[in-house]
């Protein structure tokens, strides 16, 4: 038994373990537990905010160039050099906002590089991802473009690392300044009479790591100086998000708000915390699994904490919470280092909703999350390959975003099922951020949350578990459902995956719920994600 494995970890799993063994095995094959949860309808946390389901797309790999823009001259069918099938897919998936162009590779981005004619740009080495030649045909102009097909709204990252408290004020200018001025009019020489009007600005990316490596008074020094000249340049239209943590470090957090002394308005407040995976996407053990989501509590806790502490300096909340990083950051194949290609299983989809999931419970903290990363990097929605990149298929991950669609701009309620606590975190998972060290752990329990408006409710029931199928009883305390529907995303195969031969192995069916007044039954297989829709009165 490892030091680090505490006696309660090892009684709670030698305690799964005996359970396990003496319970009824179920339709699926697997053993059969029946769960017990609550919905209370009359206590609400706060509102599903849609921004928790954004995404981050970077100068990276196949992401921007090849994922997003193939070109106008390309033979894969495009709409002005954007990819269709990605553009199709994202508008019904809904991408509520979408950061870019960074990332690392924000702090290496001069944005002027990336407007005026194409052929006129600059080249540069990627000297973050592979080291490729970045040609900057995908500049401001195309990033504006693409939101506005997919209906995304945009998030800029400006440079802090190698740029300029002009540069960014220059930005601001350039997008939002009506007419009139310089960068005004050069904007609408370069096609774009009308401002583009971005809300969201990064001020920097990781400063803590990629971004410069600065100490957190340090970059809360720079956020003081870049946000006196970006609050001149974009007044109070603009929202201005300051560089937070890597996973809980809480010594960031005081470092950065003590140097910050409220001094200059941040809007937003960013932190990231990747799931590490130990081993390869498609080659998990069920123990390297739970390894994995076990350290959803850890996001969890982090986002309790990390809110608590800028509760102390910011007591109405006028700072947002974002997590603008997240997801599951597998062991990658040699030749994907530097591209950070990934597949997504349904091992990920689950991850995604155990992440969806916690973010409903907390929707009173948060204020915007973004998964890393759109297509092709990390835990993408959207994969494109084959011959000559011309197949795009939709992940796992994708499906179970579009399952927790129906909880947007909702009211999350609290829930209650009968295995560990949410607010248990004690010696769950391991370090914070990416890198932490995590340790054996007890397999994860039935993960849910709830969300209503008006007479509409959706509860998302998530089974992490690969050998166990769930009978889940749960009652609705304040409300009566009159009728309801179920859609599960499922395969018994934690491995399973969508591959350009088979694009529809893992996509989301309809499936059986009981609605009977006060209570709700559903069985979730092994390995399953299910929103039940109910009307309710
Ligand atoms: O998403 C990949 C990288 O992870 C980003 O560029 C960086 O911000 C983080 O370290």
């Amino acid at each position: 038994m490892s030091s680090n494995f505490t006696r309660r970890q090892f009684t709670r799993a030698s305690a799964a373990a005996s359970l396990a063994a003496l319970l009824p095995q179920g339709v699926f094959g697997n053993t059969s537990a029946t769960k017990k949860a609550m919905v209370h309808a009359d206590q609400e946390i706060g509102t599903v905010r849609p921004e928790f389901h954004s995404h981050f797309a970077e100068h990276l790999g196949s992401c921007t160039y090849g994922g997003i823009w193939v070109g106008r001259n390309s033979p894969i069918p495009n709409i002005n050099g954007f990819r269709k099938a990605a553009v199709d897919y994202l508008k019904e998936l809904g991408v509520p906002v979408l950061r870019w162009p960074g990332g690392c590779y924000a702090d290496d981005y001069h944005w002027r590089d990336g407007i005026g004619p194409a052929e006129k740009r600059p080249k540069h080495v990627n000297v973050n991802w592979g080291k490729y030649i970045e040609d900057n045909s995908f500049g401001t102009h195309e990033f504006m473009g693409f939101c506005r097909l997919i209906g995304a709204e945009p998030y800029f990252a400006a440079n802090v690392g190698t740029g300029s408290p002009r540069e960014m004020r220059d930005w601001i200018e350039y997008c939002n300044f009506p007419a009139g001025s310089t960068l005004a009019d050069e904007r609408a020489a370069n096609g774009s009479p009308e401002p583009f009007r971005v809300k969201y600005w990064g001020v920097g990316n990781e400063l803590w790591g990629c971004g410069g490596n600065y100490r957190p008074e340090g970059a809360a020094g720079e956020f003081r100086r870049y946000a006196t000249f970006a609050r001149l340049a974009g007044g109070n239209d603009v929202y201005l998000v300051g560089c937070g943590p890597n996973g809980n470090d809480t010594a960031w957090t005081r470092g950065f708000m003590d140097t910050l002394a409220g001094r200059t308005r941040m809007n937003g407040y960013s932190m990231h915390y990747y799931e590490t995976g130990i081993l390869p996407p498609e080659q998990f053990t069920p123990e390297a699994m739970y390894t994995q989501f076990n350290l959803f509590p850890r996001v969890e806790q982090s986002i309790v904490q990390q809110r608590a502490l800028l509760d102390s300096y910011d007591p109405n909340r006028n700072i947002g919470l974002f997590l603008d990083e997240w997801g599951v950051w597998d062991r990658l194949r040699e030749d994907s280092k530097g591209r950070l290609w990934q597949q997504s299983t349904m091992r990920s989809a689950v991850a995604a909703a155990l992440g969806l999931n916690l973010f409903n419970r907390q929707a009173d903290k948060l204020y915007m999350c973004n998964i890393a990363q759109l297509i092709n990097v990390l835990q993408s929605v959207l994969l494109t390959d084959g011959p000559e990149g011309k197949n795009c298929v939709r992940t796992t991950s994708y499906h179970a975003f579009m399952l927790f669609k129906p909880h947007r701009a909702k009211t999350a309620l609290r829930v209650e099922t009968d295995g560990p606590k949410l607010t248990d975190f004690g010696g769950r998972g391991g370090g914070g951020g990416r890198g932490g060290q995590p340790q054996p752990e007890p397999p994860p329990d039935l993960s849910m949350s709830a969300s209503r408006l008006g007479p509409e409710m959706a509860i998302t029931f998530v089974n992490p578990r690969h050998d166990v199928d769930m009978q889940v009883e749960c009652g609705l305390r304040g409300v009566t459902a009159k009728q309801g529907r179920a859609q599960i995303l499922h395969d018994p195969d934690i491995n399973a995956y969508n591959s350009f031969d088979k694009p529809d192995q893992v996509t989301i069916k309809p499936h059986e719920v009981a609605v009977e007044g006060g209570s709700v039954r559903v069985t979730l297989p092994a390995m399953s994600v299910a929103t039940v829709t109910l009307q309710v009165g």
